[in-house]
């Protein structure tokens, strides 16, 4: 990783304003690999270096994470002429470092939403191809029954058209209205409510509970967020992770290299540049002009 200078390492915590980072390196109070820092201006590899403000050591990272519990009555969006986004409920740190939220809530939904600067991340967290379950809590008035949930099962068409892939339903509750945990793995507009509604039990309350592995910290109210943990963090999908790398080498057959984008074709004994070796199963490519194209898998 590039060296950057302190200020800018630490601000992308979204705790300090640069200019909050060098009071604190004037007062003293961040240290690097032990010492303290001489000046907010100092480059570091943020990769190679341990930093600390106020004796805690930072977790620095490239890209920023953040888990909101989102209220009703605000929209997903970076921006809005008329009402309050979410954007408007994190601190101004966070909204400098340009994060946006990963999909969308409808206005009157609950739940988890995270926000990040990882464009990566956050295609790869939306894409149905990535199968990234997202799981719904719902109340809705009517009472649900087994024949529903082979109707979600099974893949719905929609009155309006719209072809779902086969989702999850599990009822919780049912009575005169009923509740239930929906999980879906793609994300079409108003979703839920409308797979609910096409089996004639209209959605009255509804609240994302996870995105994957990643799940809604339930000591954050309505409204409230935090940066993920560095467990959350580290369970996000590796494979985007490991993508940022430049490129891999083939342990077996050194002389070829592959890229992350190929298709899956064959097992292939590979060590991320710079990384660690790690076993993956990825397509064989050959480069061509410098650009890497596929070999079919005959060849
Ligand atoms: N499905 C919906 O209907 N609404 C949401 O906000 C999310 C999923």
């Amino acid at each position: 990783m590039a060296k950057e200078r302190l200020d800018k390492l630490i601000a992308s915590t979204g705790r300090w304003s640069r200019r909050e980072v060098k009071t604190l390196v004037r007062e003293g109070r961040v240290l690097v690999d032990g010492r303290i820092a001489g000046s907010a201006e100092e480059k570091y590899d943020a990769e190679s270096c341990r930093i600390a403000v106020n004796g805690e050591e930072l977790l620095l990272r490239r890209h920023t994470y953040v888990m909101l519990h989102k209220p009703a009555g605000v929209l997903s969006a970076t921006e809005d002429g008329r009402g309050r986004t979410v954007l408007d409920l994190l601190t101004p740190e966070l909204r400098k470092i340009g994060v946006f939220p990963v999909g969308r809530l409808d206005k009157d939904t609950e739940g988890l939403l995270l926000l990040t600067d990882d464009g990566e991340l956050a295609h790869a967290l939306l894409s149905p191809k990535k199968h990234v379950d997202k799981v719904y809590y719902a109340r809705v008035s009517g009472r649900l029954a087994p024949e529903d949930c082979a109707a979600f099962e099974a893949g719905m068409m929609l009155g309006d058209g719209l072809e779902c892939l086969p989702a999850g339903l599990e009822i919780l509750a049912a009575g005169e209205t009923s509740e239930c945990l929906v999980t879906l793995r793609e994300g079409k507009f108003h979703q839920v409510k409308r797979m609910l509604a096409a089996r004639g039990k209209p959605v009255t309350y509804l609240k994302r509970l996870s995105m994957g592995s990643l799940r809604l910290d339930d000591t954050l109210a309505p409204g409230e967020f935090r940066l993920l943990t560095a467990a959350e963090e580290a369970q996000l999908p590796r494979f985007f992770v490991e993508k940022r790398k430049n490129s891999l080498q083939i342990m077996s057959k050194p002389s070829i290299m592959i890229s992350f984008n190929q298709q899956v074709a064959q097992t292939t004994r590979v060590r991320v540049s710079g990384g660690t070796p790690c076993q993956g199963e990825f397509s064989r490519t050959s480069f061509c002009n410098s650009r890497m194209r596929s070999i079919p898998r005959s060849a």
